[in-house]
């Protein structure tokens, strides 16, 4: 592909994107990127410049923008067919969901399409609530589900639930956040008082019995709160004590994210009732799965339609998706390459003092940065300089945090040391600019 031509004004696309979406359509940067290209590892923008992607649009283009063998196979599936809708059956939506029944781990068999981690999370919801009989929730503070009235009321952050909860029912227990525990302790002497508390919290707060237990394995929006050991067995313990199924929301953690695992959650001992994911399955085209045990699918009774769900051609991309990480090992890749980036972190972190905390598993990995490594407070203007020093030298990376003080990376599951050499060299250089 050749490289697009450098505009000589700023951004047209920027300009019509101020002034026709809703402004709450934020953009990062001061001046904001419009991307026109992506080939592998890199983006380039409508004036010319080219990016190395360490974002990859919020960990979901999983194996390269414009990946050869994944755009070969969605080609050839537009040349057949693009659309049925579920009333009839495909192919690739059967070969998927025999596909996700293989890999997911436990006995999570059947499969319902859509088409976002949002919508995945509403299914997961909706189908606990049939399979159980019962209507409470219990959810994450610091979590993330996605913008329905159902995933709004879910999700654990105000910035993002800009009306009060709408959907009745979800009880927020407090995060397994070891860098700001909210019990002020410290792992292991704090004997898990994070999970120990969801029991409290479902004796007080709801009718005593619930539907379920939803949780990211690893808090993404969150800034990638990695739980401790133990917390997930423990939590889902007072969960099934309770009557409730346990639901990973797997849509930034699965397809190898975390290294060697297939799924985030296979890092602690616990069989999820049902999965949820989107985001890297499909490398950028849309897709979102619930995938559940015999006994909660088979609970959820008819009519339920989505128009899109299991379209041929994100299916397609799913699956092609599934055969590149299988077939070049990047479950392995991203547990060895993210092992080497987290080394690098740590070391920037023994360089500036502003980091705080270091964290994430495989090729999800963040820092926390703070005005003051002793008092802990936050500080996102760092990481507003950080993230506008590192797009001089061409690099994107992302931003999370309730505070916005994380800066996360979701590099390629197919990068290399070379490609984390790179970004380390960017991030050395604007922590020492700013
Ligand atoms: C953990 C998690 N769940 C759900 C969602 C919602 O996904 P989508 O934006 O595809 O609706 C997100 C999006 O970032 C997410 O990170």
């Amino acid at each position: 592909m050749s490289t697009p031509e450098r505009q000589p004004a700023s951004s047209e696309t920027v300009r019509k994107h101020k002034e026709f979406l809703f402004p709450a359509v934020a953009n990062y940067y001061q001046e904001p990127l419009a991307l026109v290209k992506g080939e592998g590892f890199h983006v380039w923008d409508d004036q010319g410049d080219k990016y190395l992607d360490c974002f990859g649009g919020v960990l979901t283009v999983s194996v390269g923008h414009a990946n050869p063998r994944v755009n070969e196979a969605i080609t050839n599936q537009i040349n057949s067919i693009t659309h049925t809708s579920t009333l009839y059956a495909n192919k690739p939506q059967s070969d998927l969901a025999e596909n996700l029944a293989q890999i997911t781990p436990g006995r999570l068999k059947k499969s319902f399409f859509t088409n976002s981690g949002t919508e995945a999370d509403d299914t997961a919801v909706h189908a606990a609530k049939l399979a159980t009989g019962r209507h409470e929730i219990v959810v994450l503070r610091h979590s993330y589900s996605g913008r329905s009235a159902t995933s709004l009321s879910a999700q654990g952050h105000a910035p993002w639930r800009t009306l009060p909860s709408q959907v009745a029912g979800f009880v927020h227990a407090p995060a397994p956040y070891c860098y700001r525990c909210p019990f002020k302790l410290t792992y292991p002497d704090c004997g898990l008082a994070c999970a120990d508390d969801i029991e409290e919290l479902i004796m007080t707060t709801t009718t005593g019995e619930i539907a379920a237990f939803m949780a990211e394995p690893i808090l993404g929006v969150g800034g990638f709160i990695v739980p401790p050991p133990g917390y997930f067995e423990r939590a889902v313990e007072i969960t099934r004590k309770h009557g409730g199924l346990f639901i990973a929301d797997e849509v930034q953690t699965a397809w190898g994210r975390t290294g060697e695992k297939w799924f985030g959650i296979e890092n602690w001992k616990v069989e999820p009732d049902i999965i949820t994911s989107a985001k890297g399955l499909g490398n950028g085209v849309p897709i979102g799965i619930t995938i559940a045990t015999p006994e909660v699918a088979d609970k959820f009774p008819g009519l339920t339609f989505s128009t899109f769900g299991g379209n041929p051609l994100a299916c397609t991309a799913a699956l092609a998706v599934l055969k590149v990480i299988e077939d070049d090992n990047l479950r392995q890749n991203s547990a060895v390459v993210g092992g080497y980036f987290r080394d690098q972190l740590e070391g920037l972190k023994d360089k500036y003092p502003v980091i705080g905390d270091v964290r994430g598993m495989g090729l999800m990995q963040a820092m926390e940065l703070v005005k003051d490594r002793d008092t802990k407070e936050p500080d996102p203007q760092s990481v507003l300089r950080i993230m506008e020093e590192t797009k001089k030298h061409r690099v994107l990376v992302g931003k999370g945090g309730l505070y916005g003080n994380v800066i996360r990376t979701g590099m390629m599951l197919n990068s290399t040391k070379d490609h984390v050499d790179e970004l380390i060299e960017a991030l050395d250089q604007s922590f020492a600019a700013v």
